[in-house]
């Protein structure tokens, strides 16, 4: 794992973005797996910057959302599929028809969708780049503790402390879904590079166990420790309590004079 400690939740997102942009500029059509929250919001609107800017265009991209809730419609303004319009794809030059969540409909079967879902991001050649946030019980998506390490994308009841941290969302808490659908940790370490992204005190212990903590189906996102290619991105509150700090940031320096030295030459 690459973990990389940054200032604030701005230096996150200008990082995030970055990383985005190069994927792009090598890989115009390239496939992203995005995630909806508050923790990707900054990297998002960085985007949105850039892709006015004229820097990079989304018009060749494919996006497959982590997760929907069951039961909401994309009209819903707590839907995931309203956050991501609301929140990215109304500002960028994607084409609408490009963008996927795995959305069960009025009268549609929702242990039909996972499998469905699944063939259609293998049909589009399979995701590039992932980006996560996590759960301060690790969860992924909405793979949470004790989620099958190798799950595919299904039907998942949350955690009651899930449910707990997104009622801020809801005005009527009776409205708020307890199900969902997700991609699975499975699906989610089938993507060719994973970005996850964590600010803030909240996820210090969630970040711990998943960089620093045994892999365990009681933190989802400690499986990434067996994906080739993951970046974590930390503000400093997120990464207080990792026991490695210091090393973290070490590696750091080492990259940098690395690039430096290879600049001079
Ligand atoms: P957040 O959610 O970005 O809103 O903190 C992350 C998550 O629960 O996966």
């Amino acid at each position: 794992m690459d973990v990389v400690i940054l200032k604030d939740d701005a230096a996150v997102a200008a990082e995030a973005a970055a990383i985005v942009r190069q994927l792009l500029t090598q890989k115009p059509a390239a496939v992203l797996g995005l995630a909806s929250g508050n923790t990707p919001l900054a990297t998002y609107r960085r985007l949105i910057q850039d892709c006015k800017q004229g820097l990079i265009s989304f018009r060749d991209v494919t996006t497959f959302n982590l997760d929907e809730y069951i039961g909401l419609g994309a009209e819903d303004p707590q839907s995931y599929r309203h956050f991501m319009q609301r929140e990215l794809f109304e500002h960028i030059d994607i084409d609408p028809g490009s963008t996927f969540l795995p959305e069960c409909g009025v009268g549609e079967d929702p242990l039909a969708i996972g499998p469905a879902y699944e063939a259609l991001i293998r049909s589009r050649g399979g995701i590039d780049l992932q980006i996560l946030g996590i759960g301060q019980n690790g969860h992924i998506g909405f793979n949470e503790p004790a989620s099958s390490l190798r799950s595919r994308t299904r039907v998942k009841t949350l955690t009651r402390d899930t449910v707990e941290a997104n009622r801020k969302y809801f005005d009527d808490p009776l409205k708020q879904p307890r199900t969902a659908i997700t991609m699975g940790i499975g699906s989610i370490m089938e993507a060719r590079q994973v970005l996850l992204l964590a600010t803030g005190a909240s996820k210090a212990e969630a970040v711990r166990q998943a960089v620093e903590g045994p892999v365990a189906a009681m933190c989802p996102a400690s499986m990434l420790q067996m994906h080739e290619t993951v970046t974590v991105l930390l503000d400093r509150e997120a990464a207080s309590r990792l026991e490695l700090h210091d090393y973290f940031e070490w590696v750091a320096e080492q990259k940098r004079l690395l690039l430096d030295s290879r600049a001079d030459a």
